[in-house]
């Protein structure tokens, strides 16, 4: 799927046309972001020593707020985005409008990892992840441009070739 660029917004041509992506002037975005930077604060990560903050906003504004949780046990480890989802649907909720993402990375958008966006991916294709820098500037770009041709739920149900 071809993509435009334009300034430091990456969308997909398709999902442009299928619905409206926020912008700026969504003034719910800003209140996001630094909700993101808080988060970070929380991180546990003697490890890694890398903070990440997460903050998701569900379609009737709830905020859920993430940060990693790093284990002795290595892989045991939680990232923000994922401590920030599983949060949500334990509570009860389902359908997200964004996920604000903060690291201490001066130069770098943080981008999730591979197993955050299929945890994303869980829960649609269409919503956006803003990936942020410390001084406020974002990227965002959807769940379905940062994980194309995924695989997902409806999957499940797919007709299969054998009948057992
Ligand atoms: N991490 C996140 O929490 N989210 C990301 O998007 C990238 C990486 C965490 C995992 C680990 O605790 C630390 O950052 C270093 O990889």
């Amino acid at each position: 799927m071809a993509n435009l660029n334009t300034g430091e917004r990456l969308v997909s041509e398709a999902a442009t046309e299928a619905r409206k992506l926020p912008t700026e002037s969504d003034n719910w975005i800003k209140p996001l972001l630094h909700k993101s930077q808080k988060a970070k604060e929380f991180a546990y990560c003697p490890y890694s020593k890398f903070r990440v903050g997460a903050a998701l906003v569900a379609h009737d504004g709830t905020v859920f707020t993430g940060c990693n949780v790093e284990n002795a046990c290595n892989n045991l480890g939680l990232c923000a985005e994922r401590t920030a989802i599983t949060k949500a649907v334990s509570e009860g909720y389902r359908s997200f409008k964004a996920i604000a993402i903060a690291s201490d990375m001066e130069e770098e958008f943080i981008s999730p990892c591979g197993g955050c966006r299929q945890f994303m991916r869980e829960f649609g294709v269409k919503w956006s992840v803003f990936m942020t820098k410390p001084d406020g500037s974002y990227m965002d770009m959807l769940v379905e441009d940062l994980l194309p041709v995924s695989f997902g739920p409806d999957d499940l149900k797919k007709k299969k070739a054998s009948s057992e």
